[in-house]
């Protein structure tokens, strides 16, 4: 597997593909926004990819708020998961990020997602709840980890 925080915008399609592998709607991104968010995120160095045999497996999708780093979501394909490809692109983002010069990293994550495991695992603790954060009355839980 090889990870590298660069994304053409060829890959784009091949990246959509595993976002809808992973998300259903109401959280599944119009391609519009995904290949917009996706770009934007690109030239700022916020985007990390894992690919096998030259085939992408997963991705991460990372931003800057308030002087914080911010995980947007952490995709990897039906088939790549369980093998740690989530935990290697957090753990290169959070590098990253500490050489950036941030501090600290937030996300939100829906109460329903086992993601939530993946992440206390990585250190990241509950912030906060988030009631109605998205839509059809899901609730969401916020996450740091102080880098
Ligand atoms: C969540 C997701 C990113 C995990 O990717 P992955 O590459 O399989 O994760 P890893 O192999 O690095 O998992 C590391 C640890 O996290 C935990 N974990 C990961 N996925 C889990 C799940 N579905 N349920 C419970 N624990 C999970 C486990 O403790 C795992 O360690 P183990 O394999 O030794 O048990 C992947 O399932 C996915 O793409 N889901 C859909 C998209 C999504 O919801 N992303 C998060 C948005 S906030």
């Amino acid at each position: 597997m090889i990870f590298r925080n660069s994304l053409d915008a060829e890959e784009l399609p091949a990246l959509y593909e595993i976002e809808k592998e992973c998300f259903v709607e109401p959280f599944l991104w119009s391609r519009t926004t995904f290949d917009k968010s996706l770009l934007f995120a690109a030239r700022k160095k916020n985007v990390w990819i894992a690919e096998e045999n030259g085939r992408i497996m997963g991705f991460l999708l990372a931003g800057k708020e308030f002087g914080k780093g911010y995980i947007d979501t952490v995709d990897v394909a039906g088939k790549a998961r369980g093998r740690g490809v989530a935990t290697k692109l957090i753990g290169m983002y959070e590098a990253a990020a500490k050489k950036r010069g941030l501090t600290e990293i937030k996300l939100e994550v829906n109460t329903d997602n086992p993601a939530q495991v993946l992440y206390f695992k990585l250190g990241y603790r509950v912030t906060g709840f988030r009631r109605h954060y998205y839509k059809l009355h899901c609730h969401a839980l916020t996450m740091g980890k102080k880098l």
